[in-house]
């Protein structure tokens, strides 16, 4: 988490359009700082080490995760902008 905010303010956008989200509890038990590594297993950021050559994902693939309205339009501006 320190990391990954160490490079910018967020985590990734909430999967219920109430915003960006950047970890809350970091303890491991709001859910708050849910990523993604590169196989698409989904990580709590606050309780994930980082390791040498880890990728991580601020956005789910969307296989993985129930595929909301909201979630639709963020993947879609997340890939309009990469
Ligand atoms: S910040 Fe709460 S679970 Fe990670």
């Amino acid at each position: 988490m320190v990391a990954m905010l160490s490079q910018g303010h967020k985590l990734r956008q909430s999967e219920f359009g109430d915003g960006a989200r950047a970890g809350f509890c970091l303890m491991g038990a709001c859910q708050d700082c849910w990523v993604w590594d590169e196989t698409g297993q989904r990580l709590r950021a606050c309780t994930t080490m980082v390791l040498d050559g880890m990728t991580l994902r601020t956005a789910p693939p969307g296989q993985y995760w129930p595929v909301t309205p909201d979630l639709q339009l963020h993947l879609a501006a997340t890939e309009a902008g990469s």
